[in-house]
């Protein structure tokens, strides 16, 4: 990749009181209820938020894909339709197919001459992870190789802004981890990041902050540390006998713990580690049962309203 002048992304994102309704067939659908949120240039943001929060309609306002009923959004100063015609932004969007019948580098290469500075197209095929696929017909691609192409497509251009909709969603394991270190390199360019995911993992594990949202709404911003903190935190139950509380509280991932009887319950910063803890050093240990670290709880607690469609926010 190649430097570009930093003087055109002054700005950043700033959007102002943005506002989306729909109409369905039982009346308004307010997607997106007021929004204010601005993203510096060179940050890495998640929007985090479960399904139907106004994630994606929020997106397409900011890629100039649809228009809001209220409020303003600008890229870098401009307009988004200018913005993204100028080069500088690349998106994956949540669906899309690939153009069939020709190869991996043949549709880069395409893409690439629509802009006017892109990033060479070997080099995109290599941090993707395409180089040795570049000849086989898109058509023939796995899951997660189209989705690796499809993201081949969103820095082509060689953007200062990459916009990602549930980017991993039809990636396993390894292809998420390849995905997502494809990702921080970019980012580590100095280039702005704003990616949507249902996963507090995700957003913990590669945004410096997350803006979590629900019903249309912003209901947190911050580092995702904090949001982490705020949000992530589940409890563990076992039985286990004659241990002591406070040690168990000193276990790792355990932030606390208490005793009922021949039950134990630990409030976990990381339950995937407390388990592994408990078990390894107590294998008597049994009924365990974690709850919580979903984002509906969150958002109970954020809003003070439930949210019907709310996705469990796991890792994936
Ligand atoms: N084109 C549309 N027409 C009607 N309703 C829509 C449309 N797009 C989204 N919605 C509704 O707007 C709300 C927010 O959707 P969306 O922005 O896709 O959420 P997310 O990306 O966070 O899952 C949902 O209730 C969804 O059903
Ligand atoms: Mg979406």
């Amino acid at each position: 990749m190649t430097a570009q002048a930093p003087a055109q992304t002054d700005g950043g994102i700033r959007l102002n009181g943005l506002i989306k309704t729909f109409r369905g067939p039982h009346g308004p659908i307010h997607a997106v209820r007021g929004i204010d949120v601005s993203i510096a240039a060179g940050e890495t943001a998640a929007l985090l938020g479960p399904n139907g929060a106004g994630k994606s309609t929020t997106i397409d306002m900011m890629l100039g894909l649809s228009k809001p009923d209220g409020g303003t959004v600008t890229v870098f100063g401009r307009p988004p339709r200018e913005a993204v015609d100028a080069g500088l932004i690349g998106a994956m969007l949540q669906s899309g197919a690939l153009i069939r019948d020709v190869s991996v580098r043949e549709l880069v290469t395409m893409m690439a001459s629509l802009y006017p500075d892109p990033m060479d197209v070997d080099e995109a095929l290599e941090v993707t992870g395409l180089k040795a696929m570049a000849s086989q017909r898109t058509q023939k691609l796995s899951g997660g190789e189209t989705q690796r192409a499809r993201f081949a497509l969103a820095i082509v251009s060689n953007p200062e802004l990459l916009v990602l909709d549930e980017p991993t969603v039809a990636m396993d394991v390894e292809g998420r981890r390849e995905f997502w270190s494809i990702m921080r390199a970019f980012a580590a360019r100095g280039r702005t990041v704003l990616f949507a995911t249902h996963y507090l993992e995700e957003a913990d594990a590669n945004a410096d902050r997350a803006i979590l949202m629900a019903h249309g709404r912003v209901v947190a911003d911050g580092p995702t540390t904090e949001i982490k903190a705020r949000v992530g935190r589940r409890t563990l139950r076992a039985t286990l006998e004659d241990v002591d509380p406070s040690t168990l509280a000193c276990l790792p991932g355990v932030a606390s713990a208490e005793r009922h009887g021949d039950a134990v319950i630990l409030s976990c910063t990381d339950s995937d580690q407390a388990i592994r803890a408990l078990l390894e050093r107590y294998p008597a240990a049994r009924d365990i049962e974690i709850t919580g670290g979903s984002l509906e709880e969150a958002f109970l607690e954020l809003t003070g309203e439930p949210d019907d469609e709310v996705s469990e926010l796991v890792a994936p």
